[in-house]
């Protein structure tokens, strides 16, 4: 038996874990088994990982520290946590993944893709998510809703430069490989963004039914 893996990428502000929450009870309605979890951490070791990224820290972080922390928290949690919940049957549902390297290490960084994808075979294998649920909206919009939220993380510190190659990114991905994305405009009302997955679960419950 073999799951099904679905992540939820998108700018700061879009809204990704409400709507992973409400995908997941709308799948758990059909009977269906759903593992929430999120990047970088979804493990104890990981969540940790995870803070080192995030805290704002006097020490400037070096760009390919970051990449190797952000792949070294994936492996942690493939190990304990998605592989095992894959094997098990469930549908995972990932808050980002790989392709937040691609947007935010590759395009916000501007590390090489080349690199980026030699770890990610490395860290990964031949293991891809099934779908990639793109939540989009404008840079401002997003970072106006991170502000309203509190104080700015490490990333949320970032400048419009930053923002807009991360969207810039996720957009040409999304592009290049039609079959495995969606995208959702997440500008629209939280409920405008619910009715569109609703017209996802058909084509999520035809997937998880390979
Ligand atoms: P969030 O999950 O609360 O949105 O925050 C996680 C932050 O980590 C977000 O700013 C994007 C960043 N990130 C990366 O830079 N690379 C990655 O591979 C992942 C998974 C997240």
């Amino acid at each position: 038996m073999s799951g099904l893996f679905i992540t939820l990428e998108g700018p700061e502000g879009a809204g990704k874990s409400t709507n992973r929450d409400y995908l997941a009870e709308r799948l758990r309605e059909q009977g269906i088994d759903v593992l929430l979890t999120r990047e970088p951490g979804g493990t104890p070791l990981a969540e940790r990982v995870r803070e080192l990224l995030l805290a704002p820290s006097e020490e400037p972080m070096a760009a390919d520290t970051e990449l190797l922390l952000v792949f070294a928290a994936r492996a942690q949690h493939l190990a304990q946590v998605i592989r095992p919940a894959l094997a098990r049957g469930c549908v995972v549902l990932c808050d980002r993944f790989t392709d937040a390297t691609y947007a935010y290490q590759g395009g916000g960084r501007g590390l090489s893709e080349t690199r980026i994808a030699l770890l990610e075979e490395f860290v990964q294998g031949s293991l891809r998510p099934d779908l990639t649920l793109i939540f989009d909206l404008p840079i401002e919009v997003g970072l106006a809703r991170a502000a309203a939220r509190g104080r700015l993380d490490r990333f949320e510190q970032e400048g419009r430069q930053f923002f807009d190659a991360v969207r810039h990114t996720y957009l040409r991905r999304a592009a290049e490989q039609p079959q495995r994305y969606r995208i959702l405009d997440a500008a629209q009302s939280l409920g405008d963004v619910q009715l569109a997955l609703d017209k996802l679960l058909p084509q999520l419950l035809e997937l998880q039914r390979g």
